[in-house]
C-alpha cells in the first residue's frame, strides 16, 4: 500500500515540476522580445520568472526524492534482467535536470540584463521538457525493455 501512496506523491509532484518546466522558457521567450526602454515590462516578467525558478526548484526535490524513493527503497527497476526502462528513463531525468539548470542560468544572465539567445531559440529550449515527457512516460509506463 505505502508503494502506492509513495508512486501517486511522485506523480503528483512531477506534475507540479513540469508546469514550472514548461511556463518559465515561455517567459525567457518574453524578455528575449521586450522592447529597449521598457523597463517596467522587463522588471515584471523578472520577478514572474524569478518566483516560477524558486517555486519550481522546490517541487523538483520531492518529485525526484519519492521516485528515487520507488526506485532504490521498494526496488522497482532495480535488480535483474527487463530494466532497460529504468537505466533509459533516468538519462532522460538527467537531461531535465541540467534543463532545469539551465533554465538558472538564463535567468541569471537575464538578471544582469544579458539576452544571451533570440527569442526563437528560446521556442525550441522551451519544447525539451516535453520532448523528454514524450519519453519518459512511455517508458515507465509500458516499460518496453
Ligand atoms: C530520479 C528521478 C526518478 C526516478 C528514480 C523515478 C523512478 C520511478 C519508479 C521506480 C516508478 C515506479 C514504476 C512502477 O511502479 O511500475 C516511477 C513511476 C512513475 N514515474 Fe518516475 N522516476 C523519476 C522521475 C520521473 C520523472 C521526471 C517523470 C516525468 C515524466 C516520471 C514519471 C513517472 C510516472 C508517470 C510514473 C507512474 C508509472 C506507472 O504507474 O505505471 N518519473 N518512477
Amino acid at each position: 500500500m505505502a508503494y502506492l501512496w509513495v508512486k501517486a506523491l511522485h506523480i503528483i509532484f512531477v506534475i507540479s515540476w513540469f508546469a514550472g518546466l514548461f511556463y518559465l522558457p515561455r517567459i525567457y521567450v518574453n524578455l528575449a522580445m521586450v522592447p529597449a526602454g521598457s523597463e517596467a515590462e522587463r522588471a515584471r516578467l523578472l520577478l514572474m520568472a524569478r518566483k516560477l525558478y524558486r517555486f519550481m526548484t522546490v517541487l523538483m526535490v520531492p518529485a525526484v526524492g519519492f521516485g528515487l524513493a520507488l526506485w532504490l527503497g521498494f526496488g522497482i527497476g532495480l535488480h535483474g534482467p527487463g530494466n532497460g526502462w529504468m537505466h533509459a528513463k533516468l538519462s532522460f531525468v538527467l537531461v531535465l535536470l541540467g534543463f532545469h539548470h539551465a533554465c538558472k542560468l538564463e535567468l541569471r544572465a537575464f538578471e544582469r540584463g544579458e539576452i544571451r539567445h533570440s527569442h526563437v531559440w528560446y521556442r525550441w529550449f522551451n519544447e525539451v521538457p516535453t520532448l523528454a515527457m514524450f519519453v519518459i512516460v512511455p517508458l515507465v509506463v509500458a516499460k518496453p525493455f
